[in-house]
């Protein structure tokens, strides 16, 4: 038995969660899901966004899997997504984009952004005076090193044979220098296995626009690799189709790319999409892979079968959608 900490969290958050949760007690009775509390409602309620022993049992589960939550301008509202990050060390962020069906005018994508995820512009460590404000920006060796590392390892596991790294080392000379030196002495232990590509951050944005194939792994900061893996989103449907994965050495913590939607939250239509495929990395990462498999196989036979969620212009709400997620895996 895997003990799995679900957080749903606020807006569209619980409406994914419950879908991908429903697909996950189809495909396997292996799991043993205990709710805890997250984000804005929680912080309305308690004052905390996210408490100590929320933080305790995410650290006691074999995994965790996180809906979304609403930021707040409140002072006193610190964002419970940086801070479980930090406390369970979740140094890498996992976010593969693969189209499941074809969209007009966009190209095919198939390729993984593996983001740094603990320091960078997300140190929420701002100073103000009297004239601004200063925003510090952390990118350390050993940070560079580990999630570059792990980027070289998994591309290997995930039959990936090649990685581009993307930075802002011509103007961000030190930070980013830094981050580029580490990439290439790296990628000298991986000669003849690994194809290596450098690549600006901007031109990057492009590039995944006109001629993503040139793409398979991307790895990159923490900021960049949060804006691009949004891009690579909406290149294949939009932010219900991206799943992503927190991992560390001891915890990991599996969520949909995008946040609680206000816009739609509450009307049943969320694509719970991304929240299920972040399941089945889970399962993948719990060493469940025969059900992973089952799980993305089942989406991918919804789509194809012209099963539409409403977001790309299908008819299916979020229950109809899930019932014929569950119904692909039934039937195999
Ligand atoms: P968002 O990702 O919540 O929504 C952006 C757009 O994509 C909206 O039009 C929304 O309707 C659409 N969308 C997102 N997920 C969808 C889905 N599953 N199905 C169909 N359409 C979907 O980003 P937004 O609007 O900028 O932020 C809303 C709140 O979420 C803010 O408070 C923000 O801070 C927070 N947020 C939380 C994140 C997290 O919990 N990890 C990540 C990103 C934003
Ligand atoms: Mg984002």
């Amino acid at each position: 038995m895997k003990r799995i900490c679900v957080l749903p969290g606020d807006g569209i958050g619980p409406e994914v969660i419950e879908s991908a949760v429903r697909v996950l007690r189809s495909v396997t009775d292996e799991l043993e899901f205990k709710y805890a509390h997250i984000g804005l409602g929680e912080f309305e309620r308690t004052g905390y966004p996210i408490t100590d022993e929320t933080i305790q049992q995410m650290k006691g589960a074999d995994s965790c899997l996180f809906g979304a939550v609403t930021s707040s301008t409140d002072e006193e509202y610190k964002s419970p997504v940086l801070r479980f990050r930090k406390e369970l060390d979740l140094f890498a962020n996992v976010r593969p984009i693969r189209s499941l069906l074809p969209l007009l005018g966009k190209p095919y994508m198939d390729l993984i952004i593996v983001r740094e995820n603990t320091e960078g512009m997300y140190t929420q460590d701002e100073a103000v005076d009297l004239d601004g404000v200063t925003t510090f920006r952390r990118v350390s060796r050993h940070a560079c090193e580990r999630i570059v590392r792990f980027a070289f390892d998994r591309s290997q596991s995930w039959k990936k044979r090649r990685i581009c790294c993307v930075h802002k080392a011509n103007v961000l000379r030190k930070s980013d220098g830094l981050f580029l030196e580490i990439f290439r002495e790296i990628s000298k232990d991986f000669q003849g296995d690994i194809e290596t590509s450098e690549q600006l951050v901007d031109s990057a944005a492009m590039s995944l626009v006109t001629d993503p194939s040139r793409f398979e792994v991307i790895v990159t900061l923490n900021l960049y690799g949060d804006i691009l893996s949004d891009v690579a989103a909406g290149m294949v449907g939009g932010l219900g189709f991206a799943p992503s994965g927190n991992i560390g050495t001891a915890h990991s913590v599996f969520e949909p790319c995008h946040g609680s939607a206000p816009d739609i939250s509450g009307k049943g239509i969320a694509n719970p999409t991304a929240a299920i495929l972040a399941s089945a990395m889970m399962l993948r990462h719990l060493g469940m892979v025969r059900e992973s498999d089952s799980m993305q196989k089942a989406v991918q036979s919804a789509y194809s079968s012209a099963n539409l969620t409403m977001d790309i212009g299908g008819t299916k709400d979020s229950e109809a959608f899930t019932d014929s997620v569950i119904d692909a895996i039934m039937e195999e």
